[in-house]
Protein backbone atom coordinates (compact mmCIF):
# COMPACT_ATOMS: atom_id res chain seq x y z
CA UNK A 1 0.00 0.00 0.00
CA UNK A 2 1.32 3.56 -0.74
CA UNK A 3 -0.03 6.37 1.95
CA UNK A 4 -0.24 9.79 1.27
CA UNK A 5 0.21 12.37 4.65
CA UNK A 6 -0.78 16.20 4.45
CA UNK A 7 -0.41 18.22 7.88
CA UNK A 8 -2.68 21.63 7.42
CA UNK A 9 -3.96 24.92 9.35
CA UNK A 10 -1.85 26.86 11.72
CA UNK A 11 0.94 24.62 12.94
CA UNK A 12 0.97 22.70 16.29
CA UNK A 13 3.74 20.93 18.71
CA UNK A 14 3.02 17.24 17.94
CA UNK A 15 2.40 17.10 14.33
CA UNK A 16 6.12 15.90 13.72
CA UNK A 17 4.94 12.64 16.21
CA UNK A 18 2.06 11.60 14.26
CA UNK A 19 4.12 11.51 10.87
CA UNK A 20 6.72 9.38 12.94
CA UNK A 21 3.81 7.33 14.21
CA UNK A 22 2.47 6.53 10.96
CA UNK A 23 5.35 6.45 9.15
CA UNK A 24 7.15 4.22 11.69
CA UNK A 25 4.84 1.28 12.21
CA UNK A 26 3.60 1.13 8.34
CA UNK A 27 7.02 0.76 7.49
CA UNK A 28 8.16 -1.72 10.02
CA UNK A 29 4.87 -4.09 10.69
CA UNK A 30 3.00 -3.77 7.48
CA UNK A 31 5.82 -2.86 4.76
CA UNK A 32 3.72 -0.02 3.42
CA UNK A 33 5.24 3.23 0.97
CA UNK A 34 4.59 6.70 1.78
CA UNK A 35 4.71 10.50 0.42
CA UNK A 36 4.47 13.66 2.13
CA UNK A 37 2.44 16.33 0.48
CA UNK A 38 3.47 19.70 1.70
CA UNK A 39 1.81 22.40 3.06
CA UNK A 40 -1.13 20.77 3.63
CA UNK A 41 -4.10 20.89 0.54
CA UNK A 42 -1.60 22.86 -1.52
CA UNK A 43 0.47 19.37 -1.91
CA UNK A 44 -2.16 16.93 -3.39
CA UNK A 45 -3.71 19.97 -5.57
CA UNK A 46 -0.06 20.95 -6.94
CA UNK A 47 1.56 17.50 -6.20
CA UNK A 48 3.68 18.69 -3.77
CA UNK A 49 5.76 15.92 -2.55
CA UNK A 50 8.60 14.71 -0.59
CA UNK A 51 9.98 11.24 0.56
CA UNK A 52 8.95 10.05 3.61
CA UNK A 53 10.97 7.06 5.27
CA UNK A 54 12.31 5.94 8.88
CA UNK A 55 15.31 7.92 8.46
CA UNK A 56 13.31 10.99 7.85
CA UNK A 57 11.20 10.29 10.72
CA UNK A 58 13.44 9.05 13.40
CA UNK A 59 14.81 11.98 14.92
CA UNK A 60 11.35 14.60 14.76
CA UNK A 61 9.29 13.42 18.05
CA UNK A 62 10.85 16.56 19.66
CA UNK A 63 10.82 18.88 16.98
CA UNK A 64 8.08 22.11 16.96
CA UNK A 65 5.96 22.50 13.39
CA UNK A 66 5.84 20.37 10.48
CA UNK A 67 8.67 18.97 8.66
CA UNK A 68 6.09 18.65 5.95
CA UNK A 69 4.99 22.69 5.94
CA UNK A 70 1.40 23.44 6.14
CA UNK A 71 -1.17 26.14 4.68
CA UNK A 72 -4.93 27.41 4.71
CA UNK A 73 -5.25 26.30 1.32
CA UNK A 74 -8.95 25.30 1.15
CA UNK A 75 -9.25 22.97 -2.46
CA UNK A 76 -13.30 23.69 -2.01
CA UNK A 77 -12.06 27.43 -3.22
CA UNK A 78 -10.10 26.61 -6.22
CA UNK A 79 -11.09 25.94 -9.53
CA UNK A 80 -11.38 22.20 -10.45
CA UNK A 81 -9.79 21.54 -6.98
CA UNK A 82 -11.28 18.16 -6.27
CA UNK A 83 -10.50 16.70 -9.49
CA UNK A 84 -6.92 17.69 -9.53
CA UNK A 85 -6.32 16.36 -5.81
CA UNK A 86 -7.65 13.17 -7.18
CA UNK A 87 -5.82 13.08 -10.45
CA UNK A 88 -2.64 13.50 -8.53
CA UNK A 89 -3.04 11.47 -5.46
CA UNK A 90 -3.87 8.84 -8.99
CA UNK A 91 -0.87 9.78 -10.48
CA UNK A 92 0.68 9.20 -7.19
CA UNK A 93 -0.54 6.02 -6.71
CA UNK A 94 -1.55 6.85 -3.58
CA UNK A 95 -4.12 4.42 -1.50
CA UNK A 96 -5.00 6.37 1.52
CA UNK A 97 -4.61 9.84 3.00
CA UNK A 98 -4.02 10.73 6.28
CA UNK A 99 -4.92 14.50 6.96
CA UNK A 100 -3.35 15.79 10.19
CA UNK A 101 -5.05 19.20 10.72
CA UNK A 102 -7.92 20.80 12.95
CA UNK A 103 -11.76 21.62 11.43
CA UNK A 104 -10.60 22.78 8.39
CA UNK A 105 -8.30 20.82 7.36
CA UNK A 106 -10.47 17.66 8.56
CA UNK A 107 -13.59 19.58 7.15
CA UNK A 108 -11.94 19.70 3.47
CA UNK A 109 -10.89 15.49 4.68
CA UNK A 110 -15.07 14.28 5.50
CA UNK A 111 -15.76 16.40 2.26
CA UNK A 112 -13.25 14.43 0.54
CA UNK A 113 -14.32 11.09 1.98
CA UNK A 114 -17.98 11.82 0.44
CA UNK A 115 -16.66 12.15 -2.53
CA UNK A 116 -15.00 8.78 -2.57
CA UNK A 117 -11.20 9.84 -1.76
CA UNK A 118 -10.12 7.12 1.43
CA UNK A 119 -8.67 9.59 3.71
CA UNK A 120 -8.14 9.05 8.11
CA UNK A 121 -7.92 12.06 9.64
CA UNK A 122 -5.81 13.39 12.85
CA UNK A 123 -7.42 16.21 15.38
CA UNK A 124 -4.77 18.58 16.09
CA UNK A 125 -4.82 22.11 17.15
CA UNK A 126 -3.75 24.02 20.24
CA UNK A 127 -7.18 25.56 20.30
CA UNK A 128 -8.45 22.09 21.75
CA UNK A 129 -11.90 22.81 20.28
CA UNK A 130 -12.66 19.70 17.68
CA UNK A 131 -15.58 17.61 18.66
CA UNK A 132 -15.73 14.24 19.69
CA UNK A 133 -12.11 13.91 21.04
CA UNK A 134 -11.31 14.92 25.24
CA UNK A 135 -7.96 16.72 23.79
CA UNK A 136 -6.49 17.40 20.45
CA UNK A 137 -2.36 17.28 20.95
CA UNK A 138 -0.66 20.84 20.92
CA UNK A 139 -3.06 22.42 23.56
CA UNK A 140 -0.90 20.91 26.39
CA UNK A 141 2.13 22.87 25.36
CA UNK A 142 0.73 25.76 24.23
CA UNK A 143 -1.21 26.11 27.90
CA UNK A 144 2.47 24.97 29.11
CA UNK A 145 4.06 28.03 27.44
CA UNK A 146 1.05 30.59 28.07
CA UNK A 147 1.52 29.31 32.10
CA UNK A 148 5.19 29.68 31.56
CA UNK A 149 4.10 33.52 30.74
CA UNK A 150 2.03 34.03 33.34
CA UNK A 151 4.20 33.01 36.32
CA UNK A 152 6.99 34.97 34.77
CA UNK A 153 4.36 38.35 34.53
CA UNK A 154 3.34 37.99 38.69
CA UNK A 155 6.53 38.81 39.26
CA UNK A 156 6.58 42.21 37.53
CA UNK A 157 3.08 42.77 37.80
CA UNK A 158 3.55 42.72 41.63
CA UNK A 159 7.07 44.92 41.41
CA UNK A 160 4.72 47.22 39.51
CA UNK A 161 1.85 47.53 41.22
CA UNK A 162 0.35 46.83 37.34
CA UNK A 163 -2.20 44.64 36.30
CA UNK A 164 -1.21 42.89 33.60
CA UNK A 165 -3.11 41.42 31.11
CA UNK A 166 -2.37 38.27 28.95
CA UNK A 167 -4.00 37.77 25.63
CA UNK A 168 -3.98 34.69 24.32
CA UNK A 169 -5.23 32.38 21.44
CA UNK A 170 -7.92 29.54 20.99
CA UNK A 171 -9.80 31.75 17.99
CA UNK A 172 -13.99 31.24 19.22
CA UNK A 173 -13.00 28.48 22.06
CA UNK A 174 -11.88 29.72 25.64
CA UNK A 175 -9.67 26.56 26.50
CA UNK A 176 -6.01 27.97 26.15
CA UNK A 177 -7.50 30.85 28.31
CA UNK A 178 -9.56 28.67 30.67
CA UNK A 179 -6.60 26.13 31.49
CA UNK A 180 -3.69 28.44 31.60
CA UNK A 181 -5.22 30.89 33.73
CA UNK A 182 -6.27 28.60 36.62
CA UNK A 183 -2.87 26.96 36.05
CA UNK A 184 -1.78 30.37 36.04
CA UNK A 185 -3.71 31.62 39.41
CA UNK A 186 -4.89 34.59 37.17
CA UNK A 187 -7.35 37.42 39.14
CA UNK A 188 -10.24 36.61 36.31
CA UNK A 189 -10.24 34.83 33.22
CA UNK A 190 -12.16 35.99 30.24
CA UNK A 191 -13.49 33.82 27.64
CA UNK A 192 -15.34 33.80 24.19
CA UNK A 193 -18.20 31.99 25.82
CA UNK A 194 -19.33 34.56 28.71
CA UNK A 195 -19.84 37.68 27.72
CA UNK A 196 -17.55 39.86 30.10
CA UNK A 197 -18.69 43.01 32.53
CA UNK A 198 -15.58 45.01 32.47
CA UNK A 199 -16.99 46.72 35.93
CA UNK A 200 -16.73 43.33 37.38
CA UNK A 201 -13.30 42.56 36.18
CA UNK A 202 -12.53 46.20 37.67
CA UNK A 203 -13.88 44.59 41.22
CA UNK A 204 -11.72 41.90 40.79
CA UNK A 205 -8.60 43.66 40.07
CA UNK A 206 -9.02 45.82 43.11
CA UNK A 207 -9.87 43.00 44.99
CA UNK A 208 -6.88 41.77 44.25
CA UNK A 209 -4.74 44.17 44.76
CA UNK A 210 -6.89 44.17 48.25
CA UNK A 211 -5.00 40.63 49.35
CA UNK A 212 -1.40 41.98 48.80
CA UNK A 213 -0.43 40.91 45.23
CA UNK A 214 -1.18 41.98 41.62
CA UNK A 215 -4.29 40.55 39.42
CA UNK A 216 -3.09 38.85 35.93
CA UNK A 217 -5.93 38.82 33.55
CA UNK A 218 -6.16 36.21 31.02
CA UNK A 219 -7.91 36.82 28.10
CA UNK A 220 -8.78 34.84 24.91
CA UNK A 221 -8.48 36.62 21.71
CA UNK A 222 -12.11 35.81 20.96
CA UNK A 223 -13.20 37.31 24.55
CA UNK A 224 -16.43 40.01 23.50
CA UNK A 225 -17.40 42.58 26.33
CA UNK A 226 -21.37 42.57 27.20
CA UNK A 227 -21.73 45.99 26.01
CA UNK A 228 -19.32 45.69 23.01
CA UNK A 229 -18.12 43.59 20.12
CA UNK A 230 -15.10 40.68 19.30
CA UNK A 231 -12.54 42.56 17.99
CA UNK A 232 -11.00 41.61 14.89
CA UNK A 233 -7.96 42.54 13.13
CA UNK A 234 -8.75 44.49 9.82
CA UNK A 235 -7.25 42.02 7.90
CA UNK A 236 -8.82 40.05 4.86
CA UNK A 237 -10.66 37.13 5.41
CA UNK A 238 -8.59 33.54 5.26
CA UNK A 239 -9.66 30.77 2.67
CA UNK A 240 -12.06 29.05 5.47
CA UNK A 241 -13.49 32.62 6.03
CA UNK A 242 -12.19 33.24 9.35
CA UNK A 243 -11.16 36.64 10.46
CA UNK A 244 -7.93 36.98 12.25
CA UNK A 245 -8.57 38.33 15.75
CA UNK A 246 -6.26 40.02 18.66
CA UNK A 247 -6.47 43.22 20.33
CA UNK A 248 -9.38 42.59 22.92
CA UNK A 249 -6.17 42.66 25.41
CA UNK A 250 -4.97 46.23 24.35
CA UNK A 251 -8.59 47.56 24.71
CA UNK A 252 -9.52 46.29 27.91
CA UNK A 253 -6.19 47.28 29.88
CA UNK A 254 -7.27 51.04 28.54
CA UNK A 255 -10.75 50.10 29.60
CA UNK A 256 -9.04 48.97 33.28
CA UNK A 257 -6.37 51.93 33.22
CA UNK A 258 -9.32 54.47 32.62
CA UNK A 259 -11.97 52.98 34.95
CA UNK A 260 -9.55 52.01 38.47
CA UNK A 261 -6.21 54.90 37.84
CA UNK A 262 -3.68 51.45 37.66
CA UNK A 263 -1.32 51.41 35.00
CA UNK A 264 -2.13 48.47 33.01
CA UNK A 265 -0.24 46.64 30.30
CA UNK A 266 -1.12 43.88 27.85
CA UNK A 267 1.23 40.94 26.54
CA UNK A 268 0.02 39.07 23.64
CA UNK A 269 1.65 35.72 23.35
CA UNK A 270 0.66 35.56 20.04
CA UNK A 271 2.57 32.52 17.66
CA UNK A 272 4.81 32.16 20.72
CA UNK A 273 1.71 29.66 21.82
CA UNK A 274 2.23 27.55 19.22
CA UNK A 275 6.18 27.21 18.47
CA UNK A 276 8.81 25.48 19.77
CA UNK A 277 9.36 21.39 21.45
CA UNK A 278 6.10 19.40 22.56
CA UNK A 279 5.40 18.71 25.76
CA UNK A 280 5.76 14.99 26.94
CA UNK A 281 1.90 14.91 27.01
CA UNK A 282 1.81 16.17 23.37
CA UNK A 283 4.61 13.99 22.52
CA UNK A 284 3.02 10.71 23.93
CA UNK A 285 -0.97 11.70 22.14
CA UNK A 286 0.35 12.35 18.75
CA UNK A 287 2.56 9.36 19.15
CA UNK A 288 -0.47 7.61 19.88
CA UNK A 289 -2.75 9.13 17.37
CA UNK A 290 0.03 8.35 14.69
CA UNK A 291 0.27 4.41 15.51
CA UNK A 292 -3.97 4.18 15.93
CA UNK A 293 -4.38 6.01 12.41
CA UNK A 294 -1.70 3.78 10.55
CA UNK A 295 -3.86 0.37 11.97
CA UNK A 296 -7.03 2.14 10.55
CA UNK A 297 -5.40 2.16 7.29
CA UNK A 298 -4.34 -1.26 7.45
CA UNK A 299 -8.24 -2.48 8.93
CA UNK A 300 -9.72 -0.48 5.72
CA UNK A 301 -11.55 1.90 8.10
CA UNK A 302 -11.97 4.68 6.18
CA UNK A 303 -13.46 8.12 6.98
CA UNK A 304 -12.47 8.10 10.58
CA UNK A 305 -10.94 10.36 12.84
CA UNK A 306 -8.43 9.44 15.81
CA UNK A 307 -10.20 10.64 18.85
CA UNK A 308 -8.90 10.62 22.88
CA UNK A 309 -11.53 9.42 25.00
CA UNK A 310 -10.40 9.13 28.67
CA UNK A 311 -7.28 7.19 28.23
CA UNK A 312 -8.45 5.39 24.94
CA UNK A 313 -7.36 6.38 21.41
CA UNK A 314 -10.84 5.90 19.60
CA UNK A 315 -11.88 6.46 16.14
CA UNK A 316 -15.20 8.02 15.36
CA UNK A 317 -16.45 9.46 12.27
CA UNK A 318 -14.80 12.88 10.39
CA UNK A 319 -17.59 14.35 10.33
CA UNK A 320 -18.57 14.06 13.69
CA UNK A 321 -15.15 16.04 14.55
CA UNK A 322 -16.42 19.22 12.46
CA UNK A 323 -20.08 19.23 12.79
CA UNK A 324 -20.36 21.89 16.08
CA UNK A 325 -17.33 23.43 17.55
CA UNK A 326 -16.52 21.97 21.03
CA UNK A 327 -16.32 25.07 23.28
CA UNK A 328 -16.22 25.72 26.87
CA UNK A 329 -19.27 24.55 28.89
CA UNK A 330 -21.16 27.08 31.21
CA UNK A 331 -20.37 24.88 33.84
CA UNK A 332 -16.80 24.21 33.29
CA UNK A 333 -16.35 28.32 33.32
CA UNK A 334 -18.74 28.42 36.43
CA UNK A 335 -17.27 26.17 38.65
CA UNK A 336 -13.87 27.90 39.03
CA UNK A 337 -14.98 31.76 39.40
CA UNK A 338 -14.51 31.02 43.45
CA UNK A 339 -10.60 31.99 42.79
CA UNK A 340 -11.41 35.25 41.08
CA UNK A 341 -10.29 38.38 42.57
O1 LIG B 1 -6.15 27.67 15.18
C1 LIG B 1 -4.91 27.96 15.73
C2 LIG B 1 -4.69 29.45 15.80
O2 LIG B 1 -3.42 29.66 16.39
C3 LIG B 1 -5.77 30.24 16.53
O3 LIG B 1 -5.68 30.13 17.93
C4 LIG B 1 -5.54 31.61 16.00
O4 LIG B 1 -6.69 32.43 16.08
C5 LIG B 1 -5.15 31.35 14.57
O5 LIG B 1 -4.68 30.02 14.51
C6 LIG B 1 -4.10 32.28 14.04
O6 LIG B 1 -3.92 31.98 12.70
P1 LIG B 1 -2.72 32.52 11.84
O7 LIG B 1 -1.47 31.76 12.24
O8 LIG B 1 -3.12 32.24 10.44
O9 LIG B 1 -2.57 33.99 12.14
Amino acid sequence: MRIGILTGGGDCPGLNGVIRGVVTKGIKEYGYEFVGFRDGWKGPLEALTMPLDLATVKPILAKGGTILGSSRTNPFKMENGVERIKQNLADQGIDVLIAIGGEDTLGVATKLDALGVKVIGVPKTIDNDLNNTDFTFGFDTSVNIAMEAIDRLHTTAESHHRPLIVEVMGRHAGWIALHSGIAGDAACILIPEVKFSVDKVCEYVKSRFETGTAPIIVIAEGAIPQDGDMITKDQPLDAFGHVQLSGIGDWLAAEIETKTGYQTRCTVLGHIQRGGTPSAFDRVLSSRFGLEAITAVHEGDFGKMMALHGTTIARVPLASATDVLKTVPIERYEEITSFFG
